[in-house]
């Protein structure tokens, strides 16, 4: 991996780090709506700390002078069990935007997953690695421009879909209000399938430009007969994000869901929801191995990876650093703090006398 270079000044040694870096260099309406939760921020807050309460029944004794993170994901090889977690407007971190992440998270042997609020066109980010990409998609009230969106995932060769199901209608975000957020007008949100500008343009005292369009465009009244809808219209696999309950999914395996995505949007949505180290257990004991379970919110440090992948895991999703990263430095930015996260989970595992994600089951996990 080149060093990336940070004008003099020391490497950032975690990703809490990072995002200190990003706090310093990104304008303030940008830092805010990358780093904020729903109303009064609690499950932000305890999407952290639900991890640190989790406390490890380590192993001692078990030869880990050989230890492989590597692990297979929807049939796709990935050197550890890390992905990236769909994150909007990645230029407004950094000036080739998703196209950076892409790059970075190839380069770093993991895999990303492209939202459809980006600012790159998917076709620019399949073309830019040879690496994993995924879609993740929305359900517009015009059916049509859903279908569209899925069809051009599915030409540029993204191999499995994220339905996010967590966003009928986007959460109270008070920062974003008081900042006016809007996406600066030099970007464009070319997967979106309408124009952004074109809706809302013309509105004066826009509260938060971004929760104006999905109340205009997005289709609150989305239920499980949709998620079979998009099973029929595609033979890419489909994950569905933002399942906290063991009943929720089973419904969606029930309903064509190929995998499972344990989440609750960062805690940008409902307040004092679940967290998601507190969710896991239930959903992938419902699961019961039929499907992949996949988890995010708040994972930091190498730990919070194994302590998913013993609560039934299989692999995690890394958000917001992974912006402090390109914000810091570019697409070296996010690489470094994927290296980063790497070494942490190389060195949790051989702490806690793990040598394989196989390995990391629920009995590390103290009651
Ligand atoms: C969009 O999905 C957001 O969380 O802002």
């Amino acid at each position: 991996m080149t060093t990336p270079e940070h004008a003099g000044t020391a490497l950032p040694v975690n990703l809490h780090a990072y995002e200190a870096v990003a706090h310093e260099r990104l304008p303030r309406m940008v830092y805010d709506y990358y780093a904020g939760g729903a109303n009064d921020e609690i499950l932000l807050r305890e999407s952290r700390t639900a991890w640190d309460d989790v406390r490890i029944r380590y192993r001692v004794l078990r030869d880990v002078s050989q230890r492989d993170l590597a692990t297979t994901i929807n049939g796709h090889r990935l050197e550890w069990p890390v992905m990236v977690a769909p994150m909007a407007f990645q230029q407004m971190a950094t000036p080739e935007g998703e196209v950076a992440t892409a790059r970075a998270t190839a380069a770093a042997g993991s895999g990303m997953i492209l939202s459809t609020l980006s600012n790159r066109t998917i076709e620019d980010v399949r073309a830019a690695s040879n690496g994993l990409v995924w879609f993740q998609l929305y359900i517009y009230r015009d059916r049509g421009v859903t279908a569209e969106l899925v069809r051009r995932a599915e030409r540029a060769g993204c191999t499995a879909l994220v339905l996010t199901v967590d966003t009928p209608i986007l959460g109270r975000r008070e920062r974003d209000l008081l900042n006016r957020f809007h996406v600066p007008s030099e970007f464009a949100a070319p997967n979106l399938g309408v124009d952004m500008r074109a809706t809302l343009g013309a509105q004066e005292n826009m509260s938060s430009a971004l929760a104006q369009f999905i109340l205009h465009h997005w289709d609150a009244g989305i239920a499980w007969k949709d998620l079979a809808w998009l099973r029929s219209i595609t033979s890419l696999p489909i994950y569905v994000k933002g399942v906290v309950r063991d009943d929720d999914a089973v419904m969606a395996l029930e309903h064509g869901a190929t995998g499972i995505i344990v989440s609750n949007h960062g805690g940008r949505q409902l307040d004092t929801a679940v967290p998601t180290a507190r969710a896991l257990g239930e959903v992938a004991d419902a699961v019961q191995g039929r499907a992949e379970v996949l988890v995010d919110g708040g994972i930091r440090r190498g730990t919070d990876v194994l302590k998913a992948l013993a609560l039934g895991a299989n692999a995690v999703l890394l958000g917001r650093p992974i912006l402090w990263g390109l914000a810091a430095n570019g697409e070296a930015g996010a690489r470094h703090v994927l290296q980063l996260l790497r070494d942490e989970v190389d060195l949790a595992f051989a702490l806690a006398g793990v040598r394989t994600p196989a390995e990391a089951t629920r009995d590390l996990i103290a009651p």
